[in-house]
């Protein structure tokens, strides 16, 4: 992606809104000798979200941003994140689009996790979708951010089988588990490790 990991690690912000297990799994595996990413930042457009409690165990600095004035929220975003050294940004179940503007700020260096083999299921409920399509394959992607919807460049998937017993709520739990893997993956193969 055009960043050299060099001797220190590439300061990564993570952005979440809800649980933050991806964000749990990012931070774990930044702490691995192999990671070229540090977690230094969490995001979230949610001050109840469940993952800013991984910030607060693991001495991350955080920042909330209603985001109910996009701009205003992006521009205060930009500066903290500037502030903060950050060079990546890994969305990890982040419900806000992000505008063109800050985009194109980190452009080739924000990633996103969708839970769905792309570019089939954009957007939400994903697995509710695939479900009354009677797939019998789901997974999840890694993919470079654009300015189009869960469009970028794929950088790795993984496949899951829907059995006949699924319901929502068990493909994400298998989706999800696989998901946790995936990111480190595909963070690695971005820095060709
Ligand atoms: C994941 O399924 C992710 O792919 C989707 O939102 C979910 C976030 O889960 N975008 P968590 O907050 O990381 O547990």
């Amino acid at each position: 992606m055009g960043l050299s990991t060099g001797y220190n690690k590439i300061r990564t912000a993570v952005f979440i809104s809800g649980t933050g297990s991806n964000l749990k799994s990012l931070i774990k595996f930044s702490k691995t000798n192999k990671s070229p990413i540090s977690i230094d930042f969490v995001v979230s457009n949610n001050s109840k979200a469940k993952g800013l409690n991984y910030a607060k165990k693991f001495k991350i600095n955080k920042k909330v941003l209603n985001f109910q004035n996009k701009k205003l929220s992006e521009n205060k975003l930009i500066s903290v994140l500037i502030k903060n050294n950050i060079e990546m940004i890994c969305l990890a179940g982040f419900m806000k689009i992000l505008s063109k503007n800050f985009i194109k700020k980190f452009k080739g260096k924000i990633l996103n996790i969708h839970p769905s083999l792309l570019p089939k299921y954009k957007g939400l409920n994903t697995h509710e979708r695939v479900l009354n399509n009677r797939e019998k394959f789901s997974g999840c992607t890694v993919h470079f951010v654009n300015t189009r919807l869960d469009s970028g460049k794929i950088i790795l998937q993984k496949k899951v089988r829907i059995s006949k017993k699924d319901t929502d709520t068990s493909l994400g739990k298998k989706i999800l588990a696989q998901e946790h893997k995936l990111y480190p993956k595909a963070i690695l193969k971005t820095f060709n490790l």
